[in-house]
């Protein structure tokens, strides 16, 4: 099932506000990621028609700052659909308020997941590439998908995430005593 054009992009366009500034004056990455989320959330609710999670965040590059002021767009646009998940590559450009001087700030990859009211992933209508573009950004999503197989298989090999010591959810469940990472041990009697 495809759907044609409707809902494969989203922009959301607003100020950036002095809340959304940081230490240095401009705005925080904190309040870029947010917008990231808000834009990719619209666009996989759009396609979907159902409620999405944020199951996947990665390959963000800041690379240059947002002014309090500017004019923000955040595009979203899908790039690849699995059975229920939606690879979004979300953009945020910023210029004056009168749209001159627009320039890319952040780039980034981002994974829905549309669930039903009980939280199981369910089904989602197939994303099929139109343009030259959108194929070639397909491709490099389905790249993206090996190399983080590729990486978790690595963090995953003998049963808990090598970097962190956190088990996966599951095994969390199955084992309480797990739950705790080997940089918190609690202290011994004084
Ligand atoms: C995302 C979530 C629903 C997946 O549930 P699950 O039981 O692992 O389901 P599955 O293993 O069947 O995976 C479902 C889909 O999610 C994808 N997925 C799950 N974790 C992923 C990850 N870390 N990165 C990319 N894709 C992921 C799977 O590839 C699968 O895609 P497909 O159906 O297109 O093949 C579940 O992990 C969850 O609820 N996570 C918490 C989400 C959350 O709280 N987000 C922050 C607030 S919105």
């Amino acid at each position: 099932m495809d759907r044609g054009t409707r809902g494969r992009e989203q922009t959301l366009r607003f100020l950036a506000a002095p809340t959304d500034a940081g230490y240095l004056g401009n705005v925080s990455g904190g309040r870029v990621l947010e917008w990231i989320d808000k834009a990719g959330y619209a666009c996989a609710v759009g396609w979907s028609g159902r409620y999405c999670v944020t199951a996947y965040v990665g390959n963000v590059h800041f690379t240059r700052p947002v002014s309090i002021g500017d004019l923000v767009e955040a595009t979203a646009r899908l790039v690849y659909t699995g059975r229920s998940s939606m690879h979004i590559l979300v953009t945020i450009c910023s210029s004056f308020p009168n749209g001159t001087h627009a320039v890319q700030t952040s780039q980034c990859s981002i994974v829905f997941v549309a669930i039903d009211e009980s939280g199981n992933p369910v089904e989602v209508p197939r994303w099929i590439p139109v343009t030259m573009l959108e194929l070639q950004r397909q491709r490099q999503a389905r790249v993206r998908i090996r190399m983080r197989r590729r990486i978790e298989r690595g963090y995953t090999a003998g049963g808990a995430d090598s970097l962190t010591g956190w088990t996966n959810a599951s095994a969390d469940r199955a084992s309480p005593q797990l739950r705790q990472p080997p940089f918190c041990t609690s202290p011994g009697p004084r």
